[in-house]
């Protein structure tokens, strides 16, 4: 809603800006006739300063270190809901009523399988492909099986289509686990729950029975929770965009994982494990804090800092307890990865340099170390996320193709190129 206006003055020109509130957090200052008016466009690169749209989904205080999906805090969220759950609320906006969650859960479970020609799909791949390349692939290519629901207009479509999505990623994420530690795939079974559905397709194998651990599935799901959803990042930027100029959903949703892979983003939950591991023993840390305070050096300390949050990252401490309890139940005593992320993370608290940059862990500090736990290698981490963001990718795909002021995105530039020019033919050029 617009609440007031403000001027802006340029040279000699002044101009009238509305200034638009939000529920909660800074209020906008609404520049989309700036250039109508002035001729003028603004420049943001990395949008530091620049929100892109509206959407009622997720809000994060950066500086109080606050994630709420739909008003709803993370904390209770993961300490009482399940994934599902945080599912539905983040596609509908409200918590689901028992049968509202029962029919999700049914319609979800009973979209687990994949085309069966999709298996054959995957066998064209090199074995030691990253999975985060077959996951673009494999995405990408549901719209190829999946052509009944590509529509973006008819909302019939759109649901499924999204349906398909959230049940048949874990199917994909395990075929992409298994086909690359070559065992045969494992089909759903759909009398489990999403998550525990999702381990037994990863660790089952045909010749012996496989008895889901609960603690670790809770455990699993929760990390489900916590990567659900997280405003206009990167990768979700990326899939509206890609959205916005009426793609279809798996193709829009395979961008989104394309962007997601990279060390800056859903990637950093790998390199952050890689790290610990070069890192090695609690002796070598000061060596590699003083290699992140060099400015000549390109190390920085993975699954530390964050554009938003200058503060402790509230799923970074659900993380580290459930890190805690995932090693307990597996009986690992001395990880030297878990002393070295203790260590690490104490002395980067209380070190000048991370202070006052206000760079505290993320999210991805402690996931890396779970999941190792677990049982899955370092190149799945950003599968599991992909996994998870999912729906977060979905929800806000669906809202901004379901609202009536949405155009193509399409940024400006500043041109610092060449001005115009002839053509010089070959034979002249020195
Ligand atoms: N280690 C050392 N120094 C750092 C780090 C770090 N991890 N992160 C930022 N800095 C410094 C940076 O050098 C800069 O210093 P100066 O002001 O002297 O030039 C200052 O802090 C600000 O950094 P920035 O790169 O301008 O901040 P940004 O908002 O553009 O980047 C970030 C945010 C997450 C990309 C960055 O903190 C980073 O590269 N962290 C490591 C990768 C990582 O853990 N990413 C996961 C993010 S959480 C999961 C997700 O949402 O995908």
């Amino acid at each position: 809603m617009t609440a007031h206006t403000t001027t802006l003055k340029i040279d000699d020109k002044v101009v009238d800006l509305p200034v638009r509130e939000g529920t909660i957090g800074p209020a906008v200052v609404d520049i989309g006739k700036l250039y109508a008016q002035t001729g003028m466009f603004t420049y943001d690169p990395g949008f530091t300063s620049t929100a892109a749209c509206e959407s009622k989904i997720t809000y994060i205080d950066g500086d109080e270190g606050v994630l709420l999906y739909r008003g709803y805090p993370i904390e209770q969220l993961a300490e009482h809901g399940d994934f599902l759950e945080t599912c539905y609320l983040l596609l509908y906006g409200e918590l689901p009523t028992p049968t509202q969650k029962a029919d999700f859960d049914y319609r979800v479970t009973r979209h687990t399988m994949v085309h069966e020609q999709m298996m054959r799909f995957f066998q064209g791949f090199r074995r030691d492909a990253h999975p985060m390349a077959v996951m673009v692939a494999s995405v990408g290519a549901m719209s190829a099986f999946y052509h009944d629901s590509t529509d973006i207009s008819d909302p019939y479509q759109r649901m499924v289509a999204s349906m398909r999505m959230i049940a048949k990623m874990p199917t994909l994420a395990a075929m992409a686990f298994k086909y690359s530690i070559g065992q045969p795939f494992v089909y759903p079974k759909n009398d489990l729950d999403y998550t525990s559905n999702f381990l037994r397709m990863c660790f089952a194998v045909p010749c012996e029975e496989y008895k889901v651990n609960p603690v670790l599935s809770r455990a699993l799901d929760r990390i489900f929770i916590l990567h659900a959803d997280h405003e206009q990042n990167a990768s979700t930027s990326t899939v509206r965009l890609a959205g916005s100029s009426g793609a279809n959903p798996f193709a829009c949703i395979a961008a989104g994982i394309a962007c997601l892979w990279g060390p800056a983003h859903g990637g950093a939950n790998e390199a952050a494990l890689q790290m610990l591991q070069e890192i090695g023993h609690v002796e070598n840390i000061p060596k590699y804090i003083a290699k992140a305070k060099d400015k000549n050096d390109p190390f920085r300390l993975m699954g530390f800092g964050h554009r938003v949050y200058k503060n402790y990252d509230p799923r970074a401490k659900i993380m580290q307890k459930t890190c805690h309890e995932v090693l307990g139940e597996l009986g690992i005593k001395d990880d030297p990865l878990l002393d070295v992320a203790v260590e690490l993370e104490r002395i980067a608290l209380s070190d000048p340099y991370f202070v006052e940059k206000k760079l505290y862990p993320n999210i991805d500090f402690y996931s890396g170390i779970t999941l190792k736990a677990m049982g899955f290698p370092t190149d799945m981490f950003t599968v599991l996320f992909a996994l998870a963001r999912t729906v977060g990718w979905i929800g806000q795909w669906k809202e901004m193709i379901e609202d009536p002021s949405q155009r193509i995105g399409r940024p400006r530039q500043i041109y610092t190129g060449a001005p115009r020019r002839d053509y010089v033919a070959m034979a002249q050029r020195r």
